[in-house]
């Protein structure tokens, strides 16, 4: 047995190295699926090859359970009457995006409809904004959703093709045609956070027929149109919308971040990075901001403080060594990335090529 030791050893130092190579190999958050959509294709045709990759079953009856753990009974009955007349009034290209898909899976255009005005994807989100010592901006964002499950196996990333190039990135859910998370390369990055003020739902059908856009839609039409950082900021800040939002956006030139505290109607506040006016805030505080669901210039509810711990990693972090590896490190910690997460993605609009999603909490 005593000459068995010092060989065991190693053997055994071998065998524990290979499983903990194996156990963080495991833990490592994969990469979802990456697709590319034509906008050269129809609206109504631009999905389907993306949908050839999922089984119309398990799509089915994720739809079936987002919109039963999310819409009230009444809000549904409520829309099932509106819907046909509301369609009218839907921006495109939205509305025959979600009528192609809907028709090729043979699924309730209304539901399909609904689930495409769904608000609560964003409920617990984390995002930050964040300028290194050498002037490059980094934007980062984590999806929070409580009954997330089944998104973890439909969230993809999608690149909008136009004339061969990409127009834009961004990572949504198969069949939910707005986006929550998006880039437009050398341009500006994208994400929005739910701002939670109550019954969302009570003007949001008095908003759509007064062609009020649903917020992930206006995501999407900004990457689309927009042309510059500041003209983003322009359109998401001004454009009227169905809810109130936080939307974050990062530039490619220093000092190009910034949080926008959406009403429906207009910006409730905006909240730059490094601000020029900001002589009471410590020059340390200014080249990151961080959002979740509550206003910045107010306290964060003790039941979910996520701001705290997001600001300690990003101090700890310290912003000569900001890079995409240590943002998403930060956006690691417990409990900015929680058991509700579940995706991460870090971009910068310079380095179109770098933007990353991983899942968490895979099962
Ligand atoms: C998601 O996909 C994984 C791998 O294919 C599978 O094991 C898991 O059951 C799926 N989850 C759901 C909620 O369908
Ligand atoms: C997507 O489109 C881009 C630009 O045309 C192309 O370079 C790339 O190979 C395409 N990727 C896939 C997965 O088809
Ligand atoms: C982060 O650092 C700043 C500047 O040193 C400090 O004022 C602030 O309290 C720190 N925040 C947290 C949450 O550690
Ligand atoms: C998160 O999920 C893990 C594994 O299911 C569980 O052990 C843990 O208690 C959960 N944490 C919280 C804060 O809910």
């Amino acid at each position: 047995m005593r000459a068995a030791g010092p060989s065991a050893r190693p053997a055994l130092a071998l065998l524990l190295l290979l499983a903990g190579a194996e156990v963080s190999a495991a833990a490592a958050p994969p990469a979802p699926p990456l697709f590319n959509v034509s906008l050269d294709a129809a609206p109504q045709l631009r999905w389907l090859p993306v949908l050839q990759h999922y089984d119309r079953d398990f799509l089915r009856s994720a739809m079936t359970h987002i919109i039963g753990d999310y819409v009230p009974p009444w809000v549904l009955a409520l829309i099932r009457k509106v819907v046909p007349e509301l369609e009218l009034f839907l921006p495109q290209p939205f509305t025959d995006e979600i009528r192609g898909m809907c028709d090729a899976l043979d699924f309730n255009l209304v539901d399909c409809i609904l689930l495409n005005l769904a608000y609560e994807f964003s409920a617990f989100c984390t995002s930050i904004v964040a300028q290194d010592s050498k002037g490059h901006i980094y934007h980062g964002r984590n999806l929070d959703y409580p009954f997330g499950s089944f998104l973890r196996n439909l969230t993809l990333d999608v690149q909008f093709i136009k004339n061969g190039q990409i127009a834009y990135t961004g990572t949504t859910f198969v069949g939910y045609v707005g986006l929550w998370t998006g880039q437009s390369p050398h341009k500006f990055t994208v994400s929005g956070d739910e701002r939670d003020k109550g019954w969302w739902w009570e003007n949001m059908i008095a908003a759509l027929f007064q062609r009020h856009s649903p917020v992930s839609w206006l995501i999407r039409t900004t990457l689309s149109e927009s042309e510059n950082f500041e003209a983003a900021i322009y359109k998401l800040a001004k454009t009227p919308l169905i809810a109130d939002v936080y939307y974050i956006v990062g530039g490619t030139s220093p000092k190009e971040g910034v949080v926008i505290t959406r009403n429906r109607g207009g910006p409730a506040d905006i909240w730059p990075l490094d601000p020029l006016n900001g002589a009471c805030v410590p020059v340390d505080l200014r080249w990151f901001r961080v959002e979740t669901n509550y206003d910045h210039w107010r306290p964060v509810p003790k039941g979910d403080d996520r701001r705290t711990p997001a600001i300690k990693a990003l101090n700890a972090t310290g912003q000569a060594n900001l890079s995409p590896e240590t943002l998403f490190q930060v956006l690691s910690v417990f409990p900015v990335c929680n058991n509700y997460t579940i995706y991460t993605t870090v971009m910068s609009a310079a380095n179109p090529d770098k933007y990353m999603t991983r899942i968490r909490n895979p099962s």
